[in-house]
């Protein structure tokens, strides 16, 4: 059932960004002339954030997430706090598109055709939206292959919150720069490799979308920001 949640929430966030005119927010951001739009700064190579997580707008909870980038090493996680429940999820993404899900009961294994975002994943191809206060805090906007609005503080330069438009909000309560996990952290416990019948292939969805609808770059775009995220974690966790 992975490939097709995966799917159907690519699908969803498809149908969600067509109702939105974000050209029409960039006209009114880009409308004031003379300063040329500012340009994101690239994430560290390594950080651990703190994310506040809204998903009640997509069909979810809030969850708490510590969130471990670590782009040298080719991984990142995302350590997943549901709200009142006690046993965190942990996703593990490794950039060969291998990525573990699993909590101290169960592990299920997803291949993605995608890998993890690179730090300057923003730099091309970002729209500048202009500048707003978000959660307190005075904000350049961005947004990138229409599904994502990424908000970073103009004084710190830190990201403050990202939105995806399938309705996942993402608050940064936290963001410390260099902060890493030790490897063992990072180790998917033995239950993920006894039975095979866990492992699911999200390629296959994201081919089939591929070719139906021929934006293969955006999709891709879009798989790697929603593993980046944890969100098909909570879609798995949902089955
Ligand atoms: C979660 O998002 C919904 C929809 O935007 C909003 O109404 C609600 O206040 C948010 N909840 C929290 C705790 O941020
Ligand atoms: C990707 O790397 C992880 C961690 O080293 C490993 O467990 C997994 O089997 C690899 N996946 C593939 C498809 O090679």
């Amino acid at each position: 059932m992975p490939p097709l949640r995966l799917l159907l929430t690519l699908l969803a966030a498809v149908a969600a960004l067509a109702a939105t005119p974000p050209s029409a927010a960039a006209a009114a951001g880009l409308g004031g002339g003379g300063d040329p739009a500012p340009t994101p700064t690239p994430w560290p190579e390594q950080f651990h954030a703190v994310v506040f997580t809204n998903l009640t707008d997509s069909g979810g909870r809030l969850q708490l997430i510590d969130l471990y980038y670590d782009w040298p090493r080719g991984r990142n996680l995302n350590i997943i706090r549901n709200q009142l429940s006690g046993d965190p999820l942990y996703d593990v993404e490794w950039t060969n598109g291998t990525s573990y899900y699993f909590d101290s009961a169960s592990c299920r294994t997803v291949r993605f055709p995608v890998g993890l975002l690179p730090p300057d994943w923003l730099a091309d191809g970002a729209v500048y939206l202009g500048r707003e206060k978000v959660d307190g805090f005075d904000c350049h906007i961005w947004t990138k292959v229409d599904f994502i609005l990424y908000y970073e503080d103009v004084v710190t330069h830190r990201p403050v919150r990202w939105n995806f438009y399938n309705g996942m909000q993402q608050h940064v309560m936290n963001f410390e720069v260099g902060g890493v996990l030790e490897d063992s952290q990072w180790q998917a416990p033995a239950h993920c490799f006894s039975n095979q019948d866990t492992t699911a292939n999200a390629g296959a969805s994201a081919t089939t979308f591929d070719r139906v609808e021929g934006e293969g770059d955006k999709v891709d775009l879009m798989s790697s920001l929603l593993r980046f995220a944890g969100a098909p974690a909570a879609a798995v966790a949902a089955v």
